[in-house]
């Protein structure tokens, strides 16, 4: 797609039903992100996340969608105690959830586990820019790469964790020329999240894009739809109709035929 100047759409899924409605809306990847964390498991950042939830939500992902290209994250501590470890929880990822590939936050130090990974067969995605797992080394949920130091470092990254094997890479919260250069100097492509628009794709968080999760909004995110609204309206408006009896109406009930009182009487 990169040769062929066609633009990659990447979205976050955490479910069978999501990935199956995303799935049918033509996007290319479906990505189980460690976002999961926060979004659906209500922690306040991705590093409580396990193995045990990755798999589990991958697996629901991949049943959901089972032609379209799953990637799924390795969380924080599956790939950070030595390549062999690292090699058996991607091999799980892949064996017991389904997933094509997996990705992974970290630049040059990270080569080693990328290369191991890929040499087991193991496809890797890189992640780099801000890297939430690591977001308090980072200063916080900062744009990364603003000088020239921090560019080149980047642009180092970048080309390590191709030369490791990564068949492409996120850049998360990066100028948008510094990501423009990084996709012109790397073969791989390059899927970008408020990182501008000259990446190779764009990846959001599902939820953010149907606007149905709102304790963060960082800039790059767009409502493409406000759900959150509409899913109280109906909750409320459920819970009307429950508490003043219009909930199940005739229509939404099965008919009687039987004569019940006589239960009553045996
Ligand atoms: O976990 C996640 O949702 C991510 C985002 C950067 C897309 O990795």
């Amino acid at each position: 797609m990169k040769a062929g100047g066609q633009r990659i759409t990447m979205l976050t899924a955490y479910d069978a039903a999501m990935a199956s409605l995303f799935a049918s809306c033509e996007v290319d990847i479906l990505l189980v992100g460690d976002s999961l964390g926060m979004v659906v498991l209500g922690y306040d950042s991705t590093v409580p996340v396990t193995m045990a939830d990755m798999l589990h939500h991958a697996a629901a992902v991949r049943r959901g969608a089972p032609g379209v290209f799953v990637l799924c994250d390795m969380p924080f501590g599956s790939y950070h105690t030595g390549v062999r470890d690292a090699v058996i929880n991607g091999l799980r990822i892949m064996k017991e959830a389904g997933s094509d590939a997996v990705k992974l936050e970290g630049g040059i130090e990270m080569c080693p586990v990328v290369k191991g990974l890929v040499e087991a067969g193991v496809p890797v995605m890189g992640h780099i820019g801000l890297t939430p797992q690591t977001a308090g080394q980072l200063g916080g949920f900062k744009v990364q790469g603003k000088d020239i130091e921090a560019a080149r470092r980047l642009l180092a990254e970048a080309r390590a964790l191709e030369e490791a094997g990564a068949f492409a890479l996120l850049i998360e919260c990066v100028p948008s020329g510094l990501a423009r250069v990084i996709s012109s100097v790397v073969s791989i492509p390059t899927v970008g999240i408020g990182a501008g628009v000259d990446c190779d794709g764009q990846v959001l968080v599902g939820h953010d894009l149907l606007g149905m999760y709102e304790r963060f909004q960082p800039k790059f995110v767009k409502h493409y739809a406000s759900l959150s609204p509409l899913i109280k309206a109906a909750v409320a408006e459920f819970s009307r109709e429950v508490r003043n009896g219009s909930y199940p109406d005739a229509e939404h009930s099965f008919a009687d035929s039987t004569d019940y009182q006589r239960l009553l009487q045996e």
